[in-house]
C-alpha cells in the first residue's frame, strides 16, 4: 500500500493518473454530447432521456460526486506536474524540444483554464439555473422537466452562443493534445499504432466540437425551436 502510494507520488504515477482521469472526463464529454444530440429528435426524446438520468438519485449523486472528484484530482495533478517540470527544467535543453514542450504545456494550461471557467458558467447556467432562471423550472406537456426548452431558450441569446462557442474551442484545444498524450503516457505507443494514436486527439476534439456546436448553431438559426 505504501509502495503504491509512493508510486503515485512519483512523476510517472502522477502522469498515469492525470492521463486516466483525463480520459475518464473525455468519455463523460462524449457521453454528454451524444445525450444532448437528442435535441434533434425533439422535446419528447431529450426530456425523457433527462428524466431517466434523474430517476435514480443515488446513482445520479454518485456519478456527480465521482465526476467532481475526478475533475479536482485532474486539476491538482496537472498543477503539481507543471510545477515539478518547471523546477526540474535542465539548463542545457535542446532549444527546439524545449520550445515544443513549453508551447504544448502553455496551451494546455490556457485551454484548461478556459474550460474550467466554461464548466463553472455552464453549471450555474443550465444545471442550477442561477444565471438565467427564466427557463429553469418549466415542465413539458408530459410533466417532465423541460430540458429541451432550456436549451432552445439559452441558444437564442447571441451572448450565450458566443460564450458557449468559446468554451467549445477551449474544450477542443484541450482534448486535442490530451487524448494523444494520454495514450502515449499509458504506454500505448506502438510503431504500427502510433499514427492512429496521434490522429485520435484531433479526431475526438473535432467530433466533440462539431457535435456541441451543431446543437448551438441549430438552435440559433432556428432549425431546432
Ligand atoms: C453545446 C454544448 C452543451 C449543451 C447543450 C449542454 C447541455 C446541458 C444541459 C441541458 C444540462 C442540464 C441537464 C439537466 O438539467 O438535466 C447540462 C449539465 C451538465 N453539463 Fe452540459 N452541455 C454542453 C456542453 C458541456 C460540456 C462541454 C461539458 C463538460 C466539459 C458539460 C458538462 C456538464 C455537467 C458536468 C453537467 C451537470 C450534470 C448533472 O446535472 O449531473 N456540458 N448540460
Amino acid at each position: 500500500m505504501t509502495r503504491l502510494f509512493s508510486h503515485f507520488q512519483s512523476s510517472v504515477g502522477s502522469k498515469v493518473l492525470l492521463a486516466l482521469s483525463g480520459l475518464g472526463l473525455v468519455s463523460y464529454v462524449i457521453f454528454h454530447m451524444l445525450g444532448n444530440l437528442q435535441v434533434f429528435e425533439g422535446p419528447h426524446a431529450l426530456n425523457r432521456y433527462a428524466a431517466l438520468l434523474r430517476e435514480m438519485p443515488i446513482l445520479l449523486w454518485t456519478a456527480r460526486v465521482g465526476l467532481l472528484g475526478i475533475v479536482v484530482l485532474h486539476i491538482v495533478l496537472a498543477l503539481q506536474l507543471s510545477l515539478r517540470n518547471h523546477r526540474a527544467r535542465p539548463i542545457g535543453y535542446a532549444v527546439r524540444r524545449y520550445r515544443r514542450a513549453s508551447v504544448a504545456s502553455r496551451t494546455m494550461a490556457a485551454s484548461g483554464a478556459v474550460l474550467l471557467l466554461f464548466i463553472i458558467f455552464h453549471l450555474l447556467h443550465l444545471t442550477a439555473g442561477i444565471i438565467d432562471p427564466s427557463a429553469s423550472d418549466r415542465l413539458d406537456v408530459e410533466g417532465h422537466r423541460d430540458v429541451y426548452g432550456k436549451i432552445v431558450h439559452a441558444f437564442q441569446n447571441p451572448l450565450i452562443v458566443a460564450l458557449y462557442v468559446v468554451g467549445q474551442l477551449g474544450l477542443g484545444l484541450h482534448v486535442n493534445h490530451a487524448v494523444s498524450s494520454s495514450l502515449q503516457t499509458l504506454g500505448l505507443e506502438h510503431a504500427a499504432l502510433n499514427r492512429l494514436f496521434k490522429a485520435a486527439g484531433p479526431s475526438v476534439a473535432l467530433l466533440v466540437i462539431l457535435g456541441n456546436v451543431a446543437i448551438i448553431v441549430a438552435v440559433f438559426v432556428g432549425i431546432v425551436r
